[in-house]
């Protein structure tokens, strides 16, 4: 009896050590588990901006449909268990369309790091205009005559713009101007320009300057001697794509020629079509404004520009008008086939002493088939053949 009790009792102690260092082990590898999930790895994920530790961060950007906000771009590095793990970050592509806060979250694996984004317009508006505008002696003028706009990086070109100054047109002088304009921001912009009152159409003797009649007429010829009445304006203009317009005869033509162009595997660009006796106003203004001794032979003064009949076409290869169009395959079809559309090129190479104007192979004017074949084939100008 006694010796069962001493063997029970050993076997009682050793079974409890038993239990005792299992339970010791278990503690251990729980801790170990809880230490690799919770201590080791919070402490491991760093993020920072420019070098500086941060969990989030805030800042102002100016406005821009394609704002960065990649990793790089904002100098988000983050650091995962010693490791650069940057170029591992996903995140939500977004549309900035407007002015507003935007929150774009970085993740990787359970990690998150914020980057609120405010997008704000603090630029100016950008005023483009010339630092001089010539304007002919007693006509009247009206500001929007000169064309100038407003671009804003927020509010794109819906600018409205105010002028302060005056300027007196029966009198020859320098006007000094101020233009201005605000964006919706309040951002506000302003030149300086001088509106200079002067002789700017050649001055003829008035007796050689006459008013044509027949405005309306397919076949009308103006020059520099040849005026359109002032203020006479086209009633039959019709869309030939984009912001071009032409007389509805001379716009059927235009496409019946650009169909077969197409079909000629060429690529014709309208550059210039229609323009208003204002438009015209400001583009030879313009002109002589940099080169007063030339503009004349290359611009129409007001109301002397076929572009102002809605029967004259710019034509190009591309967005600008070439002197050596006709060496290029686009020129080279236009000389040999406009004519069969109605088309003329009205101020040819060697034609400048009777035109008045340079060589330029871009200008063809709508005057209908049959006296475009006759002039084309007879090599003769329109102002040959009436004046
Ligand atoms: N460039 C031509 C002459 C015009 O201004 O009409
Ligand atoms: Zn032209």
């Amino acid at each position: 009896m006694k010796r069962i009790k001493r063997i029970r009792k050993k076997y009682n102690k050793k079974n409890l050590a038993i239990v005792l260092s299992a339970t010791i082990l278990i503690i251990i590898i729980i801790g170990a588990i809880m230490y690799t999930i919770f201590g080791k790895s919070a402490s491991s994920y760093t993020s920072t901006i420019d070098g500086v530790e941060m969990k989030s961060f805030t800042q102002e950007v100016e406005f821009t449909t394609e704002i960065d906000y990649s990793p790089t771009k904002i100098q988000l590095i983050v650091m995962h268990e010693d490791i650069d793990v940057s170029d591992k970050l996903t995140y939500k592509e977004i549309e900035i369309k407007e002015l507003d806060t935007y929150v774009i979250a970085y993740t990787y694996k359970e990690y998150t790091f914020e980057y609120t984004m405010k997008v704000v317009d603090m630029m100016k508006p950008v005023i483009d205009a010339q630092e001089e505008y010539y304007i002919e002696l007693n006509t009247t003028f009206d500001f929007s005559i000169l064309n100038i706009h407003a671009t804003d990086n927020y509010d794109g070109t819906t600018l409205d713009i105010s002028y302060s100054g005056d300027v007196n047109t029966s009198t020859k002088g320098s006007y000094p101007i101020t233009v201005s304009t605000k964006d919706s921001s309040g951002n506000k912009a302003s030149i300086d320009i001088q509106i200079i009152v002067s002789n700017t159409t050649p001055e003829l003797p008035a007796a050689v300057i006459h008013t044509v009649s027949n405005p309306d007429d397919i076949n009308v010829c103006i020059d520099k001697t040849h005026l359109l009445p002032d203020g006479w304006a086209p009633n039959d203009l019709v869309s030939v794509g984009g912001n071009h317009y032409l007389r509805a005869q001379a716009a059927d033509a235009y496409n019946n020629m650009m169909a077969q162009s197409v079909l000629d595997g060429l690529h014709i660009v309208l550059v210039s079509s229609y323009r208003t006796q204002a438009y015209q106003t400001t583009l030879y203004n313009n002109y002589f404004a940099i080169d007063p001794e030339n503009a004349p032979f290359y611009s129409a003064i007001p109301r002397s520009s076929e572009h102002e009949l809605g029967l004259a076409i710019d034509v190009s290869y591309d967005n600008y008008l070439y002197d050596d169009l006709d060496d290029h395959a686009v020129g080279k079809w236009m000389i040999a086939n406009a004519y069969k559309y109605g088309w003329i090129m009205s101020y040819p190479e060697d034609k400048t002493e009777v035109t008045g104007y340079m060589y330029e192979a871009w200008h063809f004017r709508y005057v209908g088939v049959e006296l475009a074949t006759y002039l084309t084939q007879n090599k003769i100008t329109l102002q040959e053949y009436y004046y």
